[in-house]
């Protein structure tokens, strides 16, 4: 085929394309707010006055331009988009120092992606700890042809909060001695909380004694209002910095049908477990005739010994008195430490018919050991004895025009580490910090096992959610104890496994996933845990780096470390 037929047909399917998809553009305006998410005046982010930021609505297929002004006068700020693949413009992630450089106050930058697959995500800050400061929203991508079948939907954004500015945990955590931030003050439904008030006597006698808030409130609970004989899609999503949560609504089953933008094989139960990072889509089927009450729905803390009340809200028929006692007690959060319970509620999940099954062989295999460790006695996480330091100059723009002036240090291991007895305290604490990163080829089907391990004092293992940008992965199996080489392999399920783009890691246990180098760009893996984040609990893949280099990337993503030196001696030349 000539050049110029080659064009014309490009050009063909390219005009095709716009018209049929289309662009959601919106300009947002990053600042600091007080506001007052659990009743008590606190600072939050906020976008465009609002604090979770505004819900983004897209249909698959489109394109997705979000001007970001940084209003924030004395830092920078990104915004990553949690469960989009970027296939393509890599370069959007909005991870800072991974994938651009932090936009600088009183700048804009745009960012300019497709969202090429319906699902429930969110987004959220990517630079320092401002995710824990409030900077998050759902962002919704629907399918223009949707299977599953109901009647209404409403998104439940659930999150942590503290008293304790986010800039103070970010220097707690990072003293010496390390000073741990706490449980949670609060958790948040939408953004909504109330600290240190009985809600469910709120609700039973009017709220004029305990709670001090006003219906119109900003601490005031959002009130899912529904019809008799409906099915309800809850799109619900977990940005905690800490928390993990479990949700019920009283009286109501949940039918669970998506996880992290995939459809899952339906299975009902009462309640469900979401870490951090995770999305779920449940069906609710309400009552009818219509029940002249209200139901409860809570949202509590599992997987740490919880310090933090309930979140509350209810779901109101409309035979309902607005002013109704609720006649029971809310829903009790299942014991925190009932790991087998959380254990069972994950391998209830599996791909929906219709996905196809993995590769079934992998070309690599990935063992990430996961430790809590010492540093000149700073509290670290190491992934095989590495804690993640990001660079100041993003990977991508060193790839992009191969800055030698910059050498990574070389990645932490990839092997199991065989002598390492993960149900005893770490023989030799010690780590170091470490910017090393996996480079992988296109087309590999990697397997990666995250092995759990005892904490410092050897009291305990954490549950650590895992969270892989630029792809979803297929989750292959969960393990106890250490994994056993060549032998755990056979346990894998190859068959159905889900697709998703967060995985639970539990206590003392591993966890195996299979992922295929598709996407050309340089990806983070990570604790989705804030705290843990911070403390060095990550990797990075770099995929595809000879693509990389011939990557279109947009200047203004690159404008600090030696990739701003670099393009501006290039300007100059
Ligand atoms: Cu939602 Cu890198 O995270
Ligand atoms: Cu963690």
């Amino acid at each position: 085929m000539s050049a110029i037929v080659w064009w014309l047909v490009t050009a063909a399917m390219v005009a095709v394309h716009s018209a049929s998809a289309g662009v959601v553009e919106l300009n947002w305006e990053v600042e600091y707010k007080l506001w007052w998410p659990d009743c008590k005046e606190g600072i939050v982010i906020a976008i465009n006055g609002e604090f979770p930021g505004p819900t983004i609505n897209a249909t698959a297929g489109d394109t997705v331009i979000v001007h970001v002004t940084n209003k924030l006068s004395t830092e920078g700020v990104v915004i990553h988009w949690h469960g989009i693949r970027q296939n393509g413009t890599p370069w959007a992630d909005g991870a800072a120092g991974v994938t651009q450089c932090p936009i600088n106050p009183g700048e804009t930058f745009t960012y300019n992606f497709i969202v090429d697959k319906a699902g429930t995500h969110f987004y959220h800050g990517h630079y320092g700890m401002q995710r824990s400061a409030g900077l998050y929203g759902m962002m919704i991508v629907r399918s223009p042809k949707e299977t599953l079948q109901y009647d209404g939907e409403f998104n439940l954004l659930l999150s942590d909060w503290w008293h304790q500015s986010s800039h103070a945990q970010e220097l707690y955590l990072s003293s010496r001695p390390m000073r741990w931030i706490g449980e949670p003050q609060s958790l948040l439904i939408n953004g909504r909380g109330q600290f240190n008030c009985s809600l469910a006597a709120y609700f039973n006698k009017g709220g004029l004694e305990e709670c001090k808030f006003k219906d119109n409130d900003e601490c005031a609970p959002t009130i899912l209002r529904v019809e008799p004989l409906k099915v309800y899609r809850l799109r619900i999503a977990s940005t905690t910095a800490l928390a993990s949560l479990n949700l019920a609504v009283e009286g109501h089953q949940l039918e669970v049908v998506e996880a992290d933008g995939n459809y899952v094989a339906p299975f009902t139960v009462n309640d469900i477990d979401i870490y951090s990072g995770e999305t779920y889509s449940v069906l609710l089927r309400t009552h009818n005739p219509s029940p002249s009450r209200k139901y409860w729905i809570s949202v509590g803390v599992r997987g740490r010994k919880p310090n933090t009340t309930q979140a509350l809200t209810v779901l109101h028929y409309p035979d309902a008195p607005e002013l109704h006692h609720l006649p029971y007690p809310p829903p009790t959060t299942p014991r925190w430490d009932d790991y087998d319970r959380s254990k069972s509620f994950s391998n209830k999940i599996f791909a929906a018919k219709g996905y196809p099954p993995p590769p079934e062989r992998s070309d690599e295999q990935l063992f990430l050991l996961n430790t809590q460790n010492l540093m000149d006695n700073y509290t670290k996480w190491a992934i095989n004895n590495v804690s993640l330091t990001v660079p100041a100059t993003p990977y991508i723009g060193t790839i992009r025009y191969g800055l030698k002036s910059l050498s990574y240090q070389k990645p932490p291991g990839k092997e199991i580490v065989r002598d390492y007895d993960v149900m005893k305290p770490p023989v030799n604490p010690n780590t170091t910090k470490g910017n090393g990163i996996y480079n992988f080829q296109l087309g590999r089907v990697v397997d990666v096992i995250l092995q759990n391990a005892n904490v410092l004092n050897g009291r305990g293992s954490e549950i650590h959610p895992w969270h892989l940008h630029g792809h979803d992965f297929w989750v292959l199996g969960y393990g106890e104890g250490k994994f056993r080489l060549g032998v755990d392999e056979k346990t894998y399920n190859l068959k159905n496994p889900p697709l998703r783009n967060t995985v639970a890691l539990y206590p003392y246990g591993w966890t195996a996933l299979r992922f295929v180098t598709d996407n050309p760009g340089v990806w983070f893996f990570h604790c989705h845990i804030e705290p843990h984040l911070h403390m060095g609990m990550g990797v990075v893949f770099a995929e595809g780096v000879d693509q990389i280099a011939k990557m279109n990337i947009p200047n203004e993503v690159l404008g600090c470390g030696l990739t701003r030196e670099f393009l501006m001696n290039r300007g100059r030349h």
